[in-house]
């Protein structure tokens, strides 16, 4: 029988040290949001993490390995935000991250009734440029020279997704 590649479940509070520790990774930081560049109140992250809208828990072979989740932007209008992160290093490129977003914006729309999902990335995080296409994710537009990394500023891509248009 073939072994899934991931499964998803509610995060626990043992999560918390281990995510921090992922995000402390520069190889795993880079292309993420300018607060977890250098962190300085881990509370903020465990607040994002226990307290957000909707959080999963990524395992690979019943082990913890990342978090995905949304967070609802506009209520009213039923719009969330997709995000992703898997921390260990040696399981990227093996096509987890292409499922669980998959499996993440399918539950929103399904489930949580959203209307729309957005979501956004660094221009030269490849990987998570090709996920949110393969998934169905259509281009919005940039953000120019939104962040600053490695000494230059770097575009910030704007993508978003509709029921109807999932890859599921
Ligand atoms: C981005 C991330 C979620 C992708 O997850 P993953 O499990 O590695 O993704 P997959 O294996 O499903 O797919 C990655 C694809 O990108 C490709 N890829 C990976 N690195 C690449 C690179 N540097 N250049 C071009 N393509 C690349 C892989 O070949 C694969 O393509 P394929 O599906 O055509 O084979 C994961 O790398 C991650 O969590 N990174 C750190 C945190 C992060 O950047 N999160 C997103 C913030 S917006």
């Amino acid at each position: 029988m073939r072994k899934e590649l991931f499964q998803l479940r509610n995060l626990k509070q043992s999560d918390v040290k281990e995510y921090i520790n992922f995000l402390l990774d520069p190889d795993v930081n880079i292309w993420l949001e300018d607060e977890v560049q250098s962190i300085k109140d881990f509370s903020n992250i465990e607040n994002y993490l226990m307290y957000g809208w909707y959080r999963q828990a990524i395992e690979h072979e019943k082990k913890f390995i990342g978090v995905s989740g949304l967070d609802l932007v506009n209520k009213k209008n039923k719009v969330a935000r997709f995000f992703i992160v898997i921390g260990k290093k040696d399981l990227w490129g093996k096509g987890i991250g292409s499922g669980v977003i998959k499996s993440i914006v399918n539950y929103g729309f399904k489930e949580l009734q959203l209307r729309k999902i957005n979501s956004d990335f660094l221009t030269p995080n490849e990987a998570v440029k090709i996920i949110h296409e393969k998934a169905g994710f259509q281009h919005e537009g940039f953000l120019r020279k939104d962040s600053y990394r490695n000494n230059i500023w770097i575009d910030r891509e704007i993508v978003s997704i509709f029921a109807d248009e999932l890859n599921s």
